[in-house]
Formats: C-alpha cells, sequence, structure tokens
C-alpha cells in the first residue's frame, strides 16, 4: 500500500511532469553542499588544514557548525564558539553545542594521527563558561609530531560516518559490539528499549508540540536542493517528495510550522515512526555535568559513530529526552533513571540498526570556519 508520503510524492510528481525543466528540479540533489565530504583527497601542505577539514564532517546538534578556528603561531588553532549558532530553545545551557565541540576535536586528533601529529588539546583554557558558552575558547590545538604515535585506524571512517533517520531493521548477532567504545554503553536488551522508544517517541512529540522549541527547528529548516546548497547547515529536507511538494507549495516553512497542516502532521508521524525503531541503543553517561565531561562525551560519541560507520551500522541521536528545557522534565526524569539509575548525566542517546545508506549532510567549507 502507498504510504500518504508516495501519494504525495505521485501528486508533486504528475504536477511537474512533462517538463524538462520540472523533472530536473524534482530530481536535484544538493551537490554543492557536499563538496567538503568529497575534497578528503587533495594534498594539503599544512597538517591543521588537514585534520581541521575532516573535523568539520563531524556529527553536530542540527548541523550548526559553530566551529570558528583562529590557526596560532605555525603548530597550534584555538576553537571559539560562534555564538549565533546555538540553539537556546533546546540547548538552553550549550550543552549540546559543546559535545558538537567534542566531535569536532576527536575527529581533528584522528585525522592528524594520519600525519604522525599528536593533537595536544587544552579544553577551555580561559575557564569553563557557565551556565553559557561566551566569547572565551572552547579549545586551545597543539599539533606535536610524534613518529612513534600509532595511525588511528578510524580516520578511513570519517568519510563514511552519517546520521541515518530511517527506520531501522535489527543487527545480527554480535555486530552492534563493533560499537564498543570505553564510556559509551551498548544495549539491545528488548524490554528496555521498548522502555526507551516509550521516552523517546513522547519526548519528540512533545518538542513539536512546544511552539518555541518546534519554531527552533522550523526555523533551521532548509528545504529542497537550492536552499541546502545557499545554506548548507540546519535541518535539511531533499529528495523527489520534498522538491515535488514545495514546488506546489505543500511544503513550506508556514506549513511545517502549522500544527493543521499536513506537512506537519505528516512530518509527526515520521518522526515518531523512526524514533520509536530502536532496535539497539547507545548512550553516553559522565559522573558530572562540567564542560570537560560535554566533550569528552563528544569525542566517545564521535569514535563509536566511527565505529559504527566502519562496521555498516546505522546510527541516529534522540536527543530530546536529555534536553534541559521545562517541557521535557519529566523525559528527563524518565530517561535518567532508566540509563543512569545511579547518577550522572546522560549527554547522549543514539538508536543503532540495519538501514538503507543516506547521503552525506551538508557542510560549510573550512574556509567559512577560519578567522583571519
Ligand atoms: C549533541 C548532538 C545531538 C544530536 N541530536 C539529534 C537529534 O536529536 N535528532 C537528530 O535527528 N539528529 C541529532 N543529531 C545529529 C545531527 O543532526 C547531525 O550530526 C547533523 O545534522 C550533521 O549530519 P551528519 O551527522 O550526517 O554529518 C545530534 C548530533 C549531536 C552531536
Amino acid at each position: 500500500m502507498a504510504s500518504r508520503r508516495q501519494v504525495i510524492l505521485g501528486l508533486g510528481g504528475a504536477l511537474v511532469a512533462g517538463t524538462a525543466a520540472g523533472t530536473w528540479r524534482v530530481m536535484r540533489q544538493p551537490d554543492n553542499a557536499i563538496a567538503p565530504w568529497q575534497a578528503l583527497s587533495q594534498p594539503v601542505a599544512d597538517p591543521r588544514l588537514d585534520a581541521l577539514r575532516h573535523a568539520i564532517l563531524a556529527p553536530n546538534p542540527h548541523n550548526r557548525q559553530p566551529w570558528l578556528i583562529r590557526l596560532d603561531g605555525s603548530d597550534s588553532a584555538v576553537l571559539t564558539c560562534d555564538l549565533a549558532k546555538r540553539l537556546p530553545e533546546t540547548d538552553p545551557f550549550d550543552r549540546q553545542i559543546t559535545i558538537g565541540f567534542g566531535t569536532f576535536i576527536e575527529l581533528a586528533a584522528i585525522a592528524a594521527s594520519q600525519r604522525g601529529y599528536r593533537l595536544e588539546v587544552e579544553p577551555f583554557p580561559e575557564g569553563e563558561p557557565q551556565p553559557r558558552l561566551d566569547h572565551r575558547p572552547v579549545a586551545r590545538l597543539r599539533w606535536v609530531a610524534d613518529p612513534a604515535l600509532p595511525r588511528d585506524p578510524l580516520a578511513a571512517a570519517i568519510a563514511l560516518r552519517r546520521t541515518n533517520r530511517q527506520v531501522y531493521a535489527s543487527l545480527p548477532p554480535g555486530r552492534l559490539a563493533a560499537l564498543a567504545e570505553p564510556g559509551v554503553t551498548l544495549s539491545d536488551d528488548a524490554e528496555l528499549l521498548a522502555r526507551l522508544a516509550r521516552i523517546t517517541v513522547a519526548a519528540i512529540t512533545g518538542e513539536m508540540e512546544t511552539p518555541a522549541a518546534h519554531m527552533e527547528s522550523v526555523n533551521l529548516m532548509r528545504i529542497g536542493a537550492a536552499e541546502i546548497d545557499a545554506m548548507p547547515d540546519g535541518i535539511a529536507l531533499s529528495g523527489p517528495m520534498i522538491e515535488a511538494t514545495s514546488l506546489v507549495g505543500l511544503t513550506t516553512r508556514a506549513a511545517l510550522a502549522d500544527p493543521a497542516s499536513t506537512a506537519y502532521r505528516l512530518g509527526l508521524e515520521d518522526l515518531q515512526r523512526t524514533y520509536g525503531s530502536i532496535p539497539a541503543a547507545l548512550w553516553i553517561t559522565t559522573p558530572d555535568n562540567s564542560r570537560a565531561s560535554q566533550i569528552a562525551a563528544g569525542r566517545a560519541y564521535a569514535r563509536a559513530t566511527l565505529r559504527a560507520a566502519r562496521a555498516g551500522v546505522a546510527v541516529h541521536p534522540l536527543s530530546q529526552s536529555l534536553q534541559e528545557y521545562p517541557a521535557m522534565a519529566a523525559h528527563f526524569a524518565q530517561v535518567h533513571s532508566l540509563l543512569a539509575p545511579d547518577g550522572g548525566q546522560v549527554q547522549m542517546l543514539a538508536r543503532a540498526g540495519l538501514a538503507a545508506p543516506v547521503r552525506p549532510a551538508a557542510r560549510y567549507p573550512l574556509e567559512a570556519h577560519l578567522l583571519t
């Protein structure tokens, strides 16, 4: 039976059929936006730029890519946060944005090892900003030549890693263990996962029903290939269905914001389906919620996702119940009592399973992050 999505696709397809331009528009992919994934084999003399062009491919919240980089001297770089790229409604204390610096740093360290450099990382060298990030550096990085350093084999997975938001099939027995990484808990316990799915579905539904939180996402949606190429960040909606329905005015930012619209309802149903599809899960708990712990959680998450990419396992974070705004309080309490009954802060939670591959997500080029 055709899903409602396919019906809409059929409708959009019918409306634009018959013109070459319409077909081109419907089939168009955001190719410019993924160029940073394809440039990795071109030679780069400065090992810092080589590591950093890998680091910008890191998973990060809402794909905001808030990393500002100042190259310092001949061997260092200072990272600061582009404060305008934070997510104040759903991430009021910049916890997740900070995790996205941890993922960035881990990819930089892995890539640096390929050129024989150990990445020395000094997190928050001028102190930990609380309760929100400020203009002080998030980290100071130094490339130290170290001929004895082994090359990290996860480097080859950097360009393969994706966040995959499809419905998942179960993993073959034993495959989940491929994601094992210090600090990361893995589970395929059916009873726990069923309880977890009830929390994650309730939390994503709660987010969509909280206007300020939902609008934070809607305002960052990039609808169709032309928008994604022009603004390669945020939440990308792409593919023939989106192109066709946006062409006929069904998928618009106004419709996605309106709980009475078909676009909103289909979007919510799609999220409920995927947020409830948890054949396996991974989570990262830290004993405290310091900025250093958030960076460490991001580093561990990056490594687990690279292991997943290498093993052909799809991964998708489900962060809503971990978020610290009032509408999430009950979900936050439930997810912590389920996953961290002995205390601590659950910093990352993701589902894992098998799914068809997806295209890489958009990225700004490295130059867009470099401060001169
Ligand atoms: C701290 C953090 C939280 C995230 N939370 C979610 C989430 O709740 N839902 C989701 O679909 N993706 C989530 N993501 C994934 C990002 O949206 C994704 O990394 C980004 O869009 C870039 O895509 P990529 O991972 O395919 O490169 C999260 C990523 C990080 C680092």
